[in-house]
Order: structure tokens, then C-alpha cells, then sequence
């Protein structure tokens, strides 16, 4: 069985007094949760600071990217030995919106994923289709591209640290939550792209407008293995909510 893991995502959001507030809320309302991992992704400054409140308890910190190389004249970025050294255990790679902002390719994914593994990060690779693509009939098309180069040339054993988060953008911030069997039709797809060693143990999230109201109907599909949820992370009594459901 895969353990769920309910991942937030605070995105550009929160400062390091707020981020600690809610951390700390968040893991007195979920200390007794031990059937699935739970992961909060603040902003850079944050995250030492966030680290530090929940140290001791089962809320894992994560940063929202990094760059490939490990130090050196890169103004800027911040590299993974970095977010390990700040105590993060995940990072977010590939989120829809460093594609459609910040010239994020499949290419530059699959670097910064083989960064994330080399410094001992667990990668969460993102991907999901645009609107226009869902209407052209293009979704597992682009599903797959991004799949396969994203996360090209792993090595098997790599293989089971990596969590895929399947996001359609039209749904990311909209209030528009794909509907479960949309989503389980997607990731059932994802599963099925996977190397056989790994096809029954890599997690795959679902991510769009995932709240405490939605969350129960969707989790209850067979390979939709947690979430990677924005809005509603942001605050504690509903981000354990989604925790819980
Ligand atoms: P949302 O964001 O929950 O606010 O839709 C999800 C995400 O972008 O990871």
C-alpha cells in the first residue's frame, strides 16, 4: 500500500512570523496522524525558521524548487545541499507555474530533478495540461511528454524516491477541481508510464483546488495517493482538514 502524503504548497506566501504561526498550529492539530506524511513547502526565507518549529514532529518541510548546480556565481538560486542544510526532506520541481512564468522545460526539470536526488532531496515532479490542451484532446499526449523527458534517464533505484503531483492547470487556483474520475483517469495513465519496478510504490498527487470539501471523493480513487495542495494550505484548520478527511 502507498502511504498518502498531503503536501502544501504556500507558493509566494507568508512571512517567516506567519509561516511559523501556522506550522505550529498545523502539528499540535495533526500530531496524532500517523497513517500518511504530511509536508508544508514555505517561501526560501521561511524555511530554516520552519524547519526549526517542527522539529520533533510529523510535519515535514520542503522548498518550492532548486537550481541544478551546488554553489558559485548563480545570483539567485539556491542549490539542494542548501535546502538539506536548512532541513528540508522534498522539493517541488516542475510546478506549472515556473513553466509558464520562469522558462521551465522538461529539460531544465530533469536537471534539477537528478540535483534533487543527488543531495538526498525526494523530488515531487509536476506536471498537468493547459485548458487548450485538455480541449484539443492533448492531456495524456502532454502528460506523457512530460513524463518521460522530465524524468528521463533515472536509475531504478532512483526510482522510489521520486512522488509524481499530477496538476492540470486549468484547475491549479481557479476553484475548478478536475473531477475524481478525471483525475484517476490521468493518473491511472501516469502509472502505467512507470517502470515495472516501481508501478505499485511511486505516489502520485493530485493537485488543483483540492479542499477539505473535495478531498474525501478524490483520495477515494485507487491511484490518486495524496495531494499537492495550494490555497487551502495556508491555513492550518483546513489544510488538517484535508490532513484528516
Ligand atoms: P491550488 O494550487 O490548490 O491553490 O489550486 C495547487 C498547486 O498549484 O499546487
Amino acid at each position: 500500500m502507498r502511504k498518502p502524503l498531503m503536501a502544501g504548497n504556500w507558493k509566494m506566501n507568508k512571512t517567516v512570523e506567519e509561516s511559523v504561526a501556522i506550522l505550529k498550529e498545523l502539528a499540535s492539530l495533526t500530531k496524532d496522524v500517523a497513517d500518511r506524511d504530511i509536508l508544508i513547502c514555505p517561501t526560501y526565507p521561511a524555511l530554516k525558521s520552519a524547519a526549526d518549529a517542527v522539529a520533533g514532529t510529523n510535519v515535514m518541510i520542503g522548498a518550492q524548487n532548486l537550481f541544478w548546480e551546488e554553489k558559485g556565481a548563480f545570483t539567485a538560486e539556491v542549490s539542494g545541499p542548501m535546502l538539506i542544510a536548512a532541513g528540508c526532506k522534498y522539493v517541488i520541481i516542475g510546478h506549472s507555474e515556473r513553466r509558464q512564468y520562469f522558462g521551465e522545460t522538461d529539460e531544465t526539470v530533469n536537471k534539477r530533478l537528478k540535483a534533487a536526488l543527488k543531495a538526498g532531496l525526494l523530488p515531487i515532479v509536476c506536471v498537468g495540461e493547459t485548458l487548450e490542451q485538455r480541449e484539443k484532446n492533448e492531456t495524456m499526449k502532454v502528460v506523457e511528454a512530460q513524463v518521460k523527458n522530465g524524468l528521463k534517464e533515472l536509475e531504478t533505484g532512483n526510482w522510489k524516491l521520486v512522488t509524481i503531483a499530477y496538476e492540470p492547470v486549468w484547475a491549479i487556483g481557479t476553484g475548478k477541481t478536475a473531477s475524481p474520475e478525471q483525475a484517476e483517469e490521468v493518473h491511472s495513465f501516469i502509472r502505467g508510464l512507470l517502470p515495472a519496478e516501481v508501478k505499485e510504490t511511486v505516489r502520485i498527487l493530485y493537485g488543483g483546488s483540492m479542499k477539505p470539501a473535495n478531498v474525501k471523493e478524490l483520495m477515494a480513487k485507487e491511484n490518486i495517493d495524496g495531494g499537492l495542495v495550494g490555497g487551502a494550505s495556508l491555513k492550518a484548520p483546513d489544510f488538517a482538514a484535508i490532513v484528516k478527511h
